[in-house]
């Protein structure tokens, strides 16, 4: 009931020539049953989506605004004028990095939904708070405050990605048992939300996600697909991906 969603995130890399090839790689991709989206940087969005139409494109930030004086800021509403499909909130390079947090990043979200755009809205816990043993409190805070305002419309639009921070880009991912655990604990928080059904919520697990350990992860019940950085930015790679996604 809940489609496999494989979402690349390429973050600030990819130059034309890189785009072209991974377009070559990726163009005899047929017979796959997952939804396949990729965030390029937005500047490449109208290439990417002319190169590629068997998958999504979408963004990996956006404004809280539509217009105005915002110098270098990402209006929702020009990447839906784009073409843009989605757009990624609240990634943990955004937390840590650009300082934003949960009242902006729900700002984002119903900005973004305004417009049409589908929202990924990403939680996740450093290896501090795991350690701590307050993991739980920092994930439900930012899920329940990121989610804070939607509408029960918006079911079909909302789509949540667990990574954990320790995960990114260090080749650890996270084992099964620990993402499922996480999954479910979400799932269950999202009960709480009452413009959401939980149980029709996709659920995305991140953090070096690769084509040797997507299947023991999409294997658990709460897993409903990947958002994958590294392992999404060679074309082969991001195929066997969504290949062994069923
Ligand atoms: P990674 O990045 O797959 O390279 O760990 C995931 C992400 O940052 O979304």
């Amino acid at each position: 009931m809940r489609k496999t969603h494989i979402v690349g995130n390429w973050k600030m890399n990819q130059n034309l020539a890189e785009i072209n090839s991974f377009a070559s790689a990726v163009l005899d991709m047929n017979d796959i049953s997952c939804e396949a989206w990729i965030a390029p940087q937005a500047i490449h969005i109208s290439k990417l989506k002319e190169l590629i139409k068997t998958i999504k494109v979408g963004a990996q930030n956006c404004s809280n605004q539509n217009s105005g004086a915002y110098t270098g800021e990402l209006s929702p509403e020009s990447l839906k004028d784009l073409g843009a499909h989605f757009v990624i909130i609240g990634h943990s390079e955004r937390r840590a990095i650009f300082n934003e947090a949960d009242t902006l990043l729900n700002e984002k979200v119903l900005k973004a939904l305004e417009n049409g755009l589908k929202a990924i809205l990403c939680v996740g816990e450093t290896l501090e708070e795991r350690e701590s043993g307050e993991f739980k409190t920092v994930l439900k805070n930012q899920l329940l405050n990121g989610l804070k305002g939607i509408s029960s419309a918006d079911q079909e639009n909302i789509l949540i990605a667990y990574e954990p921070v320790w995960a990114i880009g260090t080749g650890k991912v996270a084992t099964p048992e620990q993402a499922q655990e996480v999954h479910a604990f979400l799932r269950n928080e999202l009960k709480s939300v009452e413009a959401l059904e939980a149980s029709r919520t996709p659920i995305l697990y991140g953090g070096s996600v690769k084509p040797d350990n997507i299947q023991g992860l999409l294997e658990n019940t709460d897993i409903d697909g990947a958002l994958v950085g590294g392992a999404s930015l060679k074309g082969e790679s991001f195929k066997d991906l969504c290949q062994l996604s069923k």
